[in-house]
């Protein structure tokens, strides 16, 4: 029996690995440590709330003490490190908090790690969740490797960047086994409607411009979640020590033809008219520092351990917009706040 400490189990992909490793490892203990920020969201996770091979501690990797105590009581025997403040937009506003919890609260699970591990190293692992955006940005051609030199630009990926080195340092330290994979865009169900495709899901439903930053140039490569929380579980699973995985979905899209592809899968699906939809489309001020284009190489993961994404970006894109356009209450209750007071007193504040 393996128990797996997963941090950030409570947002868009933390939820979908939970649900994943639940599902598919009955002999696992699973504990899902979240702070429940405003992205965080236990409905997610209903259908396997139950189960009992899953349980949810509230609590804030920033805090080192009670990260220490926690690893002290449950013996852990990994870690798959996935919480995070997420939003590049929200990172240029309060660069603070992603100092906080990407690199001290990574930093604190790290210690707790080492200090409970350091007599036996061999069989406990630390995967560290990690995004393509380390790598900078792209020009109109090449891919990111695992080779790409770090490049940050936003404090989001200064702050991402800060903790994938941190990981690594304590692996050549003191030999802790780690494996990071860095991830291009992702989408499906459950995003938080502040992100690119949900918060244009949404708007377009609701008859509300559509923001496009800049002229809607910028190329990114998306994946399906669910491909990447299986990306997760062969890595996991499957890797050597110390390796790093790059993981996308061979999918570039510059982002005004997402959001045109989206507008007309919304007219079928709203029963609008042909190009209704687009006329929400409005050109806004584009994000500091906004990184041109990202895409992966993720042919080290396909040789070395058979991955490849599962589902073309077309049908993912219907499967997504069916979704939340089923799923409204979710939606309502993200965008009011309301989930929040409808998990309280449920489970105690740290
Ligand atoms: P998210 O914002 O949806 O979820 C983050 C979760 O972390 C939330 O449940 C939140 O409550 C929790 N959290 C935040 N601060 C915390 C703290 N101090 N203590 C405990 N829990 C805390 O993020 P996401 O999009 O699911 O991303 C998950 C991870 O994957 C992140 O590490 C992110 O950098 C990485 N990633 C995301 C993408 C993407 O496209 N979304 C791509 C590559 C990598
Ligand atoms: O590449 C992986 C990263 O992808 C993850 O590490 C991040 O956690 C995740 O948030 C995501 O970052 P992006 O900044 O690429 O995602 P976002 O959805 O915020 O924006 C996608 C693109 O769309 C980006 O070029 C900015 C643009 N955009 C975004 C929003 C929210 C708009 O044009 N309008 C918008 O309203």
């Amino acid at each position: 029996m393996k128990k797996i400490l997963i941090t950030g189990g409570a947002g868009f992909i933390g939820s979908h690995v939970v649900r994943r490793f639940v599902n598919t490892y009955p002999d696992y203990q699973i504990v899902n440590l979240d702070k429940l920020t405003y992205a965080g969201n236990l409905e997610n996770l209903r259908d396997i709330e139950n189960k009992p091979n899953y349980r949810f501690v509230k609590g804030d990797i920033v805090e080192g003490a009670f990260i220490q105590s926690l690893f002290e009581a449950e013996s852990f025997d990994a870690v798959i490190h996935l919480a995070a403040e997420s939003h590049v937009d929200r990172s240029i506003s309060s660069p603070l908090d992603f100092v906080l919890t990407n690199v001290v609260g990574t930093v604190n699970l790290l210690n707790a790690a080492r200090q409970c591990w350091k007599d036996d190293y061999s069989s406990r692992r630390f995967y560290h969740v990690s995004t393509d955006e380390v790598y900078g940005t792209l020009g109109e051609t090449g891919l990111f490797t695992e080779e790409t030199a770090y490049d940050p630009h936003s404090p989001y990926s200064a702050s991402k960047a800060s903790s994938d080195h941190f990981v690594r340092a304590y692996a050549d330290t003191y030999g802790m086994d780690t494996v990071i994979s860095n991830c291009s865009n992702n989408y499906g169900s459950f995003h938080f409607p502040e992100k690119l495709i949900p918060l244009a899901i949404n708007n377009i439903k609701n008859n509300k411009p559509v923001p496009v930053y800049g002229k809607g140039e910028n190329i990114r490569d998306w994946l399906w979640v669910e491909d990447h929380a299986r990306a997760i579980d062969v890595i996991f699973h499957q890797s050597a020590s110390g390796q790093t995985y790059n993981i996308g979905g061979h999918n570039e899209w510059t982002n005004i033809d997402l959001i045109r592809t989206l507008c007309a899968v919304m007219d079928r699906k709203l029963g609008r008219a042909e190009g209704e939809s687009a006329k929400l489309i409005t050109f806004v001020t584009d994000r500091a520092g906004h990184d041109l284009r990202y895409a992966i190489d993720s042919s080290k993961l396909q040789r070395e351990l058979g991955w490849t994404p599962s589902l073309q970006f077309e049908e993912g894109l219907e499967k997504t917009v069916d979704w939340y356009l089923e799923n409204q209450e979710w939606l309502e209750n993200v965008t009011s706040g309301n989930y929040q007071s409808y998990y309280q007193g449920q489970y105690s504040d740290r």
